[in-house]
């Protein structure tokens, strides 16, 4: 069997908000000024670069905006970049374009303009529907303003998504059903529901470092889990990954794109792209800094600034990674039409001790995680791959 050429995806990353979120490490800043056309052509030019030298002639399926703060784009920066993400790669038919938004005021006004420049998917960080869970994350909006963001975007787009996040300090497993009931009953086909997690670099990481208990202890963390997949199988949205949940059709493709390890690039700064290579994979990525981003780009045509290939362990890794987080695990018959024979790779003794202990389904075509399994990914991952 010949491996299929994976589908191509891109990434577009935004890096700034209007206030940096204590929680959060993703690559954003807070500017003061910021050049819209500089951006616009530096775009311009990284996808010319990525196209002739990584894309491999491929159309594009989907296209995702993410940040920061994508929301804080102006519309006719958006739509530039959709244009010329069009005439550079061109588009697959029902292609996806995805923009992530706060939900605020201000950019509900613009919900809108950003249909109109092209986007079809918008991804709402509301986080919390209470006053209090605003407040703790250090959100600039009320629960309010994220409903009434949250009205008006269902009224734009046909597909929405909302982002919350659940296991805070303080929070009961009665006050997250009742906070997870809310976002059901908007009637929306997918939910992105994360437990909070403190990462190094931020805020609430030095709070937690000087003793602060910032997050629900593990125990309540993992009855919140448990109690969050069966209330989302009871609505119909059964998670399609750990912490994403959609009505079957609505799941976000270019998120599959990742976690089912296909190809995609990646601009802006600090965006990464992972590009296959019959067995091997390439990862690249770009300067994290914007202005540093921009200044490259302006020189070179590109910010690439690592450039790493993969040998087929690695790449089985990835997949093995990426995959065991899906509902719908791996297909061994496509990994084996990729990799060849997938005994030096994968441990095939440690998967049947794995379905014996009840953390991997007994399905001789796939590697699928149980729901328990779904909990102990590493122990998983370490079994599987051989050490190295
Ligand atoms: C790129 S971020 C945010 C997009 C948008 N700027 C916003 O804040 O709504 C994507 C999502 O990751 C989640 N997230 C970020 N940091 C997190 C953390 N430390 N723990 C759990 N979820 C987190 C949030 O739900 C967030 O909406
Ligand atoms: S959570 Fe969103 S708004 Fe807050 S700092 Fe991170 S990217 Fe910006």
């Amino acid at each position: 069997m010949t491996p299929a050429t994976p589908r191509l995806a891109l990434y577009v990353h935004w890096p700034f908000c209007r206030a940096k979120c204590p929680y959060c490490d993703f690559n954003s800043h807070v500017a003061d000024e910021i050049n819209h056309a500089r951006f616009a052509a530096a775009y311009r030019r990284e996808m010319e670069h990525m196209a002739a030298r990584h894309g491999g002639d491929r159309q594009l399926e989907t296209i995702f905006f993410g940040g920061g703060t994508p929301s804080l784009m102006p519309p006719w920066l958006i739509a530039g970049i959709i244009e010329d993400a069009d005439s550079i790669f061109g588009f697959a038919p029902g292609i996806e374009i995805t923009a992530e938004a706060n939900p605020t005021s201000c950019e509900a006004a613009l919900f809108s303009g950003f249909r109109d420049a092209g986007v079809n998917r918008l991804s709402l960080g509301v986080q919390s529907l209470r006053d209090d869970g605003l407040a703790f994350l250090g959100r600039d909006h009320s629960a309010s303003e994220a409903m009434t963001a949250l009205r008006a975007a269902r009224h734009v787009f046909e597909r929405v998504s909302v982002d919350l996040i659940y296991a805070r300090q303080g929070q009961s497993l009665a006050d997250w059903h009742s906070e997870l009931g809310m976002a059901l009953d908007l009637g929306l086909d997918h939910l992105s529901l994360y437990q909070l997690t403190i990462e190094a670099g931020t805020h609430f990481y030095s709070r937690a470092r000087r003793g602060e208990i910032l997050t629900a202890d593990d125990a309540l963390a993992a009855d919140m889990y448990e109690a969050t997949g069966r209330i989302m199988d009871e609505a119909g949205l059964p998670a399609y990954e750990i912490s994403n949940h959609a009505r079957p059709g609505a799941e976000c493709r270019h998120n599959l794109v990742y976690w089912q390890a296909e190809d995609w690039l990646g601009t802006g700064p600090g965006a990464h792209g992972r590009i296959s290579l019959g067995q091997r994979r390439r990862g690249l990525a770009t300067r994290r800094s914007p202005i540093g981003w921009l200044e490259a780009v302006e020189a070179d045509g590109h910010a690439i600034e690592t450039s790493v290939d993969d040998g087929p362990e690695d790449a089985v890794a990835e997949r093995l990674m990426m995959g065991l987080r899906l509902a719908s695990g791996l297909d061994l018959g496509s990994l084996a039409s990729r990799f060849g024979d997938l005994s030096g790779l994968i441990d095939m003794s440690a998967r049947d001790e794995l379905v014996a202990a009840g953390l991997l389904a007994d399905d001789p075509k796939h590697l699928r995680a149980t729901e328990a399994g779904r909990l102990l990914l590493n122990r998983i991952l370490a079994a599987l791959l051989p050490a190295g």
